[in-house]
């Protein structure tokens, strides 16, 4: 499974990349916005820092309008793909991105068959949204599961991004089912380095370390 880092805080990038964890980069106008950075300045750094995928999201809601944005992001980089709302509009431009070659990421899915629609509109990426799904008491996992069996019955080539990431169980259930990525908050990948026995071993290792004769004698 590649892990895409979902931020568009460069410092965060930078220690996924040291870690090589960083295979992808997701952005959207929320984490954006807590750069308090221009978006086109924060793009040019990420993609001068990152070789693989990086997500940039369109805010017009008219695929004339989303065709647009895309097209300028993706002059940035060879790497860039355009993200955008899994609404009938952008399905028509993810449509037309496809045929120009310019790949997708099909965001705020939260059903199946919307999965479904955005993988026979040709998009790269299809970003189903478990945190949330699970917020209003639904399972994000399930619907990911059930994507993943409709594109295997057909033989879609889009990637399932398993995306709204909030704990180190939604990066075990998304490896588990065999999904192509998941972008994931830096917090969380901290979190699924952690382990207290690993901490209490390595307690007790370098407590016995110092009963060890440091000098041959
Ligand atoms: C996906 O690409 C989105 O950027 C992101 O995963 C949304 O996560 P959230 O629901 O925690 O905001």
């Amino acid at each position: 499974m590649k892990f895409f880092i979902d931020t568009a805080d460069v410092g965060e990038i930078k220690k996924a990349l040291a870690l090589g964890l960083c295979d992808g980069v997701t952005t959207n106008p929320s984490l954006v916005a807590k750069t308090g950075r221009a978006f086109e300045d924060v793009l040019k750094e990420i993609v001068g820092l990152v070789p693989g995928p990086i997500s940039a999201e369109v805010t017009a809601t008219d695929a004339e309008g989303m065709l647009a944005e895309g097209r300028h992001y993706a002059k940035f980089g060879k790497q860039v793909v355009i993200k955008v709302p899994l609404i009938v509009e952008g399905l028509r431009a993810a449509k037309t991105f496809a045929d120009e070659g310019i790949k997708t990421n099909v965001t705020l899915c939260f059903s199946p068959v919307q999965a479904l629609l955005a993988a026979k509109a040709g998009a790269t990426y299809i970003s189903p949204f478990v945190g949330r799904l699970d917020d209003v008491s639904e399972d994000g996992m399930s619907m990911v599961a059930d994507i993943i069996q409709i594109y295997r019955n057909y033989g879609f080539k889009t990637q399932v991004l398993v995306a709204s990431v909030r704990h180190p169980i939604h990066v075990l259930q998304a490896a588990k089912l065999g999904a192509d990525v998941a972008t994931i908050p830096y917090s969380v990948i901290e979190q699924l380095a952690k382990h207290p026995l690993t901490d209490v071993g390595l307690k007790k290792f370098l407590a016995d370390w110092e009963k060890v004769p440091k000098a041959p004698k």
